[in-house]
């Protein structure tokens, strides 16, 4: 079985900064909703790597669990925050996100996940993604982000694993259709708030075609 964690680390060692210094686009976006809300406004970023958007929302003025799997991701974003006001606003955490969440039921005003649910998560496994995200949001939080499209490049690309689920070596990518994301999002008890098709490119990396979307917990 593949430890992903490793493979993620001799990514972020070999490109420590392979999707660029920016906040994404929809992070600024999602941002824009949070500003009025009463504080302390909290976000999780959902495999964050080396914390670019986390880095965004807490300049932002938002308390950030950072999450991600790689020790080496994270180990990037305690260096560049270290003895800035920032790391007292953002909290880092090492773990599979397949693990429970750590966090209590309703913590969070927002769940943030740019090219996340996209990775090697299997369709029962992205049931409990999403359901793990609707527990530790409040009633009316936002789960924003971008995942893969079926209208990507590499969609088809290496060894079918299940439907829109392909195996190329070092990497598993679960592509969405938007009635598939949409679908997924209704059955954790979201509701689809927008949905785009961009192409996106952030730092050294090009996605010709993800789905951008924001969906409200009901
Ligand atoms: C495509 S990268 C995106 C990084 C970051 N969101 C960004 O846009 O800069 C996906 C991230 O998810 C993390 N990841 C992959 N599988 C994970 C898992 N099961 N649990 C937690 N993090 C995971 C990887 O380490 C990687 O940093």
């Amino acid at each position: 079985m593949t430890d992903w964690a490793k493979v993620w680390d001799e990514t972020y060692a070999k490109q420590p900064q392979i999707y660029g210094e920016a906040p994404s686009q929809i992070a600024v976006q999602l941002a824009e909703l949070l500003r009025h809300r009463s504080l302390p406004v909290r976000v999780l970023d959902l495999g964050c790597g080396y914390g670019r958007d986390s880095i965004y929302f807490a300049q932002q003025g938002f308390e950030v669990m950072a999450l991600d799997c790689s020790p080496v991701a994270i180990q990037l974003l305690q260096t560049r925050i270290a003895g800035t006001e920032l790391a007292a606003r953002i909290t880092t955490v090492v773990t599979d996100a397949l693990q429970s969440l750590p966090a209590p039921d309703g913590h969070f005003d927002a769940v943030y996940a740019y090219l996340f649910f996209c990775l090697a998560f299997t369709d029962a496994e992205l049931t409990q993604l999403f359901a793990e995200c609707a527990r530790v949001l409040k009633p009316d939080g936002y789960l924003a982000g971008t995942v893969r499209s079926v209208y990507d490049r590499s969609y088809g690309k290496g060894e079918q694993i299940e439907p829109d689920m392909f195996a190329v070596p070092n990497a598993v990518r679960h592509f969405f259709s938007e009635r598939y994301l949409e679908r997924k999002l209704t059955e954790a008890g979201f509701a689809l708030r927008s949905l785009d098709r961009r192409d996106e490119t952030v730092g050294e990396s090009h996605f010709n075609d993800v789905l951008v979307f924001v969906a409200q917990k009901q």
